[in-house]
């Protein structure tokens, strides 16, 4: 079998070798952004959204990127046909480099991975997920840090109970999921969170691509308001268009996944399948 190939600095590296200092400061303190994408027909879906995002990351809290958007460009799609996988997720990773005292920075390190894409169950599409409530929020919503300490938390706690995500409440607004965005349906409306969420690049192209069919509402979301809305649903790269059948004992349309949130995911399915992306 081929060794899996990473990126790492400026060389093309075996997995096993892809190796940073344990003193990097990305360790210590977690200071360090990423973005994550995958392929379909082997093209990067939407790979400049995602290094545009990985650059205003990374300009939020004050990193700089050892490369131009190009040059990532070019080396995530070399990355791809080195490896060869029918289908690849992606992984771009940039970290503060070595500290000398655990507080500064130092050099930043990328690193791109690169793996055989991941797949979800199937039968979490036509079921439909369950999700629970927390009572908290993602530092600096907006960047991609590779801060995931409460996510990682509350999915160990809530995964073998049988809820899929974690879904963020603020102020009594709910915001985002661990890892994806959520919308509502009601009627001809589609309502899904604006602030305080990571701008998500499959949320984007759902809001795009729903607007010829629903009216879009972006506003703040109430906790107390679930019990209005007809459907839910997730979005995330991983996930793609995935419904949510209920929110804590809340249940969505008697717990069976919404004609309009199948109506949704065949959206998604036909706009992936078109290739009208293959240049973005
Ligand atoms: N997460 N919100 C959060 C907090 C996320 O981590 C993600 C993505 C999203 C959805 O963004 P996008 O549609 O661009 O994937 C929203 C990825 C999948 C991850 O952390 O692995």
């Amino acid at each position: 079998m081929n060794k899996v190939i990473y990126f790492l600095n400026n060389n093309f590296v075996e997995k096993d070798r892809a190796v940073i200092p344990v003193n990097d400061i990305g360790l210590l303190r977690a200071y360090a952004v990423f973005d994550y994408l995958k392929t379909y027909f082997s093209k990067p879906f939407h790979l400049n959204d995602h290094i545009d995002r990985l650059f205003k990351s990374a300009e939020y809290i004050g990193l700089k990127i050892p490369k131009t958007k190009s040059e990532i460009r070019e080396i995530v799609l070399e990355l791809i046909s080195i490896n060869k996988f029918v289908e690849s997720s992606i992984r771009i990773i940039v970290t503060g480099g070595e500290s000398p005292d655990g507080k500064k920075k130092g050099e930043p390190n990328l690193i791109i991975t690169c793996e055989p894409r991941n797949e979800i169950d199937k039968t979490f599409y036509e079921k439909g997920v369950k999700i629970k409530t927390v009572r908290d929020y993602r530092e600096a919503p907006i960047a991609k840090t590779i801060n995931y300490t409460m996510a990682v938390k509350y999915l160990s706690e809530y995964f073998p109970q049988g809820y899929f995500e974690v879904l963020y409440v603020h102020n009594s607004k709910i915001t985002e999921c661990t890892s994806s965005n959520i919308f509502f349906i009601k009627g001809t409306k589609i309502i899904t969170p604006k602030d305080e969420i990571l701008p998500g690049i499959t949320r984007k192209i759902i809001i795009d691509q729903a607007s010829k069919f629903f009216d879009i509402d972006e506003r703040d979301v109430y906790l107390h308001e679930i019990y209005d809305f007809e459907e839910a649903f997730i979005t995330s790269t991983d996930k793609e268009v995935l419904p949510v059948i209920s929110i804590d004992t809340h249940y969505f349309n008697k717990g069976i996944v919404g004609e309009k949130t199948r109506k949704i995911m065949k959206l998604f399915k036909s706009y992936v399948d078109s290739k009208i992306w293959f240049e973005n």
